[in-house]
């Protein structure tokens, strides 16, 4: 363990900042050496990363948040990167791109979140930043960091030969009361904030995507149809336009040998995120830019979501 602490920096402060990414940068431990595809279970000791700037483009809830973890508070972006080694981010994603884009060509590590752009274009200058910089990242797909389901992962890639799978999630996010119903969700609906949890899920259940169909119902209904590189295909359907009484995650594979269900959403966002956490910090320690959810998988997974969303707009003008 390094005795100098890795300065992180928060970029948001809206809910799920103040929820999650804050108290899971608070709380994080780490120790080891890199990894990424481990049960990600965190060590005792809280040396090592400290919640150091919050920057927000609400002064106020800046200064408030950081006041709550001891940060300083940032209006400035260049100065914000100035003083930290790395970043995580709890913005819309059009906001998280271009700020990610600057923070890793700075040479900063990155702590995103899904989806990590809303354009192939966007996510491909982040993942060459990465890329060029060497600065190690990961994308808080919740499902990838889940234990229960990191447990269940782990056993249908050891078990093999799965013909298929399907996955779906009804959130309500969109309900008047909802702490998430925020304008880019209400403009984009659950392609852009549910399907990156599903496809990530499904990608590492069945093998990478290679090809997406996709088609949309009422609302913000939307079915896509992936097909993985070893030949099996796999189904996708989200909405955040259940209402409460539908809301739910399910998802299982199938084969000859049968069928494996996904085990269920584990409800609180902090120990997952500080998972992530760890493995982000544990390989800035040991120098290893790669993990299974980096920002390379970040942009794959935007370009599956980008091709459903071309799609779906094709056929809802005639063109499908
Ligand atoms: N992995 C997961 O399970 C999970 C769960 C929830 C959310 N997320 C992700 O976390 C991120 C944040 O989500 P959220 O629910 O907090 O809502 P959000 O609307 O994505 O983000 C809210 C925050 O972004 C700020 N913001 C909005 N527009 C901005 C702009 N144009 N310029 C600068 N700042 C802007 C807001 O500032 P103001 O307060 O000033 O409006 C607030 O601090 C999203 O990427 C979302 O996908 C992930």
């Amino acid at each position: 363990m390094t005795a100098t602490p890795l300065r992180f920096g928060l970029v948001g402060t809206g809910y799920w900042a103040r929820v999650a990414h804050a108290p899971a940068i608070a709380s994080v431990s780490v120790s080891g050496s890199g990894s990424g595809s481990g049960s990600g279970s965190a060590s005792a000791s809280a040396e090592g990363v400290e919640l150091a700037a919050v920057w927000g483009r609400d002064p106020q809830a800046a200064a408030a948040l950081a006041a709550a973890h001891g940060a300083s508070a940032y209006q400035d972006i260049p100065a914000f990167l100035d003083a930290v080694d790395a970043v995580a981010f709890a913005v819309p994603p059009d906001v998280q791109a271009p700020i990610a884009t600057a923070a890793a060509r700075a040479g900063k590590h990155l702590m995103l979140e899904k989806p990590v752009a809303f354009s192939p274009a966007e996510a491909d200058d982040l993942a060459e930043a990465v890329t060029r910089s060497q600065v190690a990242s990961v994308v808080f797909f919740t499902l990838r960091f889940q234990a229960a389901m990191r447990s269940w992962l782990a056993e249908v890639t050891a078990r093999g030969g799965w013909l298929g799978g399907a996955g779906s999630w009804f959130g309500s996010s969109l309900l008047e009361s909802n702490p998430f119903n925020t304008p880019w969700r209400r403009e984009k609906g659950a392609l852009w904030d549910l399907s990156p949890h599903v496809i990530s899920l499904l990608w590492a259940a069945l093998g990478p995507v290679t090809a997406v169909t996709a088609d949309a119902g009422p609302a913000d209904v939307s079915h896509l149809v992936l097909h993985h590189q070893d030949g099996a295909s796999s189904t996708v359907t989200v909405s955040q336009s259940g209402g409460q009484a539908a809301a739910g995650f399910e998802a299982y594979v199938w084969g000859v040998s049968g069928r494996s269900a996904a085990p269920r959403l584990a409800s609180d966002p902090v120990p997952p995120l500080r998972t992530a956490l760890t493995e982000l910090v544990a390989n800035v320690r040991s120098g290893q830019t790669e993990h299974p959810c980096d920002a390379r998988f970040g942009r794959d997974v935007t370009r599956v979501i980008a091709e459903a969303q071309r799609l779906i707009d094709g056929r809802r003008i005639g063109l499908g």
